[in-house]
């Protein structure tokens, strides 16, 4: 099965227009294979100046535009937030949803993150579905749990068939931004877990769906990770500011 691989950068609150520009600049001189998507996704305020930036150095096909976040309304009195329709106006292609720091920082359910999923599908845009377990529900046994009660709201809102729009991260919650990378073996054991367990919904769609890898990939790491059957490319935080690094990681895949 030829699943689409994707390199995604989480730039998180972090980045600024000389990022952009020096990142655009690297960029246009990697060469991608055929089936290989990178996203970017700066915060709100930098989307029209990277979108920019891609035109004007020709990326606007190689070089996909990516949201940290949405919201869940289409518009009205929510002080703050960003709607789908604006992302899309805007040429964003991709929105991340879930991400743990949101989901811990936030307070973000499933249940709202589902919500959210459903909103970036009526838009026309991908989630990037993040999902992943804390060290101690690691420890104790409770991986496939929280991983299962994280992707069936999900399943619920949207139906199983919406997921051939859907690309899901795994990011452990332990190896985000703690330099403590899932060994490819272990990575590996859990996206066939996820793998399966959409399959044993829908097969045909679990083998079409992409499933990331996020949690402190860096150049050094990438192939290793990469190389597993079911890691079809990764979410990438800390690296992807570093212009050398990003690009690296961009090129192994
Ligand atoms: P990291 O972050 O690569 O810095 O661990 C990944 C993420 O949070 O998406």
């Amino acid at each position: 099965m030829n699943r689409s691989v994707i390199v995604a950068a989480n730039w998180k609150m972090n980045g600024n227009l000389a990022l952009i520009k020096e990142m655009t600049s690297a960029l246009a001189n990697v060469s991608l294979s055929s089936n290989t998507c990178v996203v970017v996704c700066p915060s709100f305020p930098y989307l029209s100046a990277f979108a920019q930036a891609r035109v004007d150095k020709a990326l606007d096909k190689k070089i996909m535009l990516g949201s940290q976040n949405a919201s869940e309304h289409q518009q009205g009195a929510f002080t703050g937030e960003v709607s789908n329709s604006m992302l899309q106006e805007f040429g964003v292609n991709y929105v991340i949803l879930g991400h743990s720091e949101r989901r811990s920082i936030n307070k973000e359910t499933s249940t709202l993150v589902a919500h959210k999923v459903r909103s970036v599908l009526d838009a026309g845009m991908t989630p990037i579905l993040c999902i992943g377990e804390s060290e101690q529900e690691r420890e104790t046994g409770q991986t496939n749990v929280v991983l299962a009660a994280q992707l069936q709201p999900v399943i619920d809102e949207i139906g199983i068939e919406k997921f051939a729009d859907v690309v899901i991260a795994y990011e452990p919650v332990w190896a985000i931004g703690t330099g403590k990378t899932a060994s490819p073996e272990l990575a590996q054991e859990t996206h066939q877990y996820i793998r399966q367990f959409i399959a044993d919904i829908n097969q045909p769609i679990a083998e079409k769906l992409s499933i990331l890898y996020g949690g402190s990939v860096n150049a050094a790491n990438c192939q290793q990770l990469f190389a597993q059957s079911d890691i079809d490319g990764g979410l990438i935080g800390g690296a992807s500011l570093k212009v050398d690094e990003f690009t690296k990681i961009c090129s192994t895949v």
